[in-house]
């Protein structure tokens, strides 16, 4: 059992937002696996996203730039008042304004914590827009804290300075950093001789950016106190445990569910073993490597 912030997870391993859509029925069905799940960001007004082609399979990874694509936030938390609670629910939201994220968490108090979407690299006024503005970033996540008292996790971008946003974030009373969402990257069709993706560029994940997040998750540690979840190219059990030695409390997993829906089941047994044989819980392998 992990406690992150007040959240009872049975196990380290969470679902990273965006990966499976914003039906509820694969977060319940992961749900009895997982530590936690996330849901799609989701902001006040339905969002189209862009057109096809907007998620692109590479030799090292995933691409995407879906755009945020999201239905209403009433339209969605009908919906996701149908998840079977299996597991704790962290909703994930975008909004421009503290008053927008402010509303979101009204709508959404049922979830069990939020995360706020500050680095989604490829949708206009929104993540990695506000994530840049640490200004603005410290009101939403005061505003945000005032108004509930669930946990608040900030996700933050490899592309922006993450160490001083999550300073930001933690003098605002954020209560963990998640790092980190896609870095941008774009693909090229060297036949039509044109970018692959419909705007152009996007988010990169998966194996590429593995040791881009660990480095990121290993500076956190040594400069917040608040708990870090590792997110960004983690595919099996070994992924796992470098992230936890290297400062995370938790990871959430992503593109790997592309590649097989059984990754928590295949993660937990060699995460299990590992622990067994080394004789330590979780909780003590975290940041480990930065013993001198
Ligand atoms: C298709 C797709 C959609 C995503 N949608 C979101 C999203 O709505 N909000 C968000 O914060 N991150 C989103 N992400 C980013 C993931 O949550 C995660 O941070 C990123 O993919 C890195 O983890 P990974 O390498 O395990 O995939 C999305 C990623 C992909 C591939």
């Amino acid at each position: 059992m992990i406690i992150l912030s007040r959240l009872k997870l049975r196990n380290p391993l969470m679902l990273a937002s965006g990966i499976l859509g914003s039906h509820v029925g694969s977060l319940n069905r992961i749900a009895k696996q997982a530590g936690a799940v996330v849901t799609k960001s989701v902001g006040l007004k339905g969002r189209e996203g862009y057109r096809n082609p907007c998620v692109v399979s590479w030799e090292c990874g995933i691409l995407n730039a879906v755009g945020l694509a999201s239905p209403p936030a009433e339209e969605f938390a009908k919906e996701l008042k149908k998840f079977n609670r299996a597991c704790p629910l962290i909703v994930s939201l975008f909004g421009s304004t503290p008053e927008e994220f402010v509303k979101l968490v009204r709508i959404f108090d049922f979830a069990d914590a939020f995360e706020l979407n500050l680095s989604c690299p490829h949708a206009k006024g929104l993540g990695l827009e506000i994530g840049r503005d640490f200004d603005l970033v410290y009101e939403i996540v005061r505003c945000v804290k005032k108004s509930t008292d669930k946990p608040i996790f900030a996700k933050v971008s490899a592309n922006l300075d993450y160490v001083e946003l999550a300073k930001v974030c933690e003098s605002a009373k954020a209560d963990g950093i998640v790092a980190i969402n896609t870095m941008r990257g774009m693909v090229i069709d060297i036949v039509s001789k044109r970018p692959i993706l419909s705007n152009v560029s996007g988010g990169v994940s998966g194996k590429a950016i593995k040791p881009i997040a660990l480095k990121c998750v290993w500076d956190l540690y040594e400069e917040v106190d608040i708990p870090i979840i590792g997110c960004g190219g983690i595919s099996n059990w070994k992924d796992v445990v470098e992230f936890a030695l290297a400062g995370a409390k938790a990871v959430q997993i992503g593109s790997a569910f592309y590649y097989s829906y059984d990754v928590i089941e295949n993660i937990l047994e060699g995460l299990n073993s590992y622990l067994r044989i080394n004789g330590v819980c979780f909780d003590e392998l975290v940041g480990l490597a930065h013993r001198s």
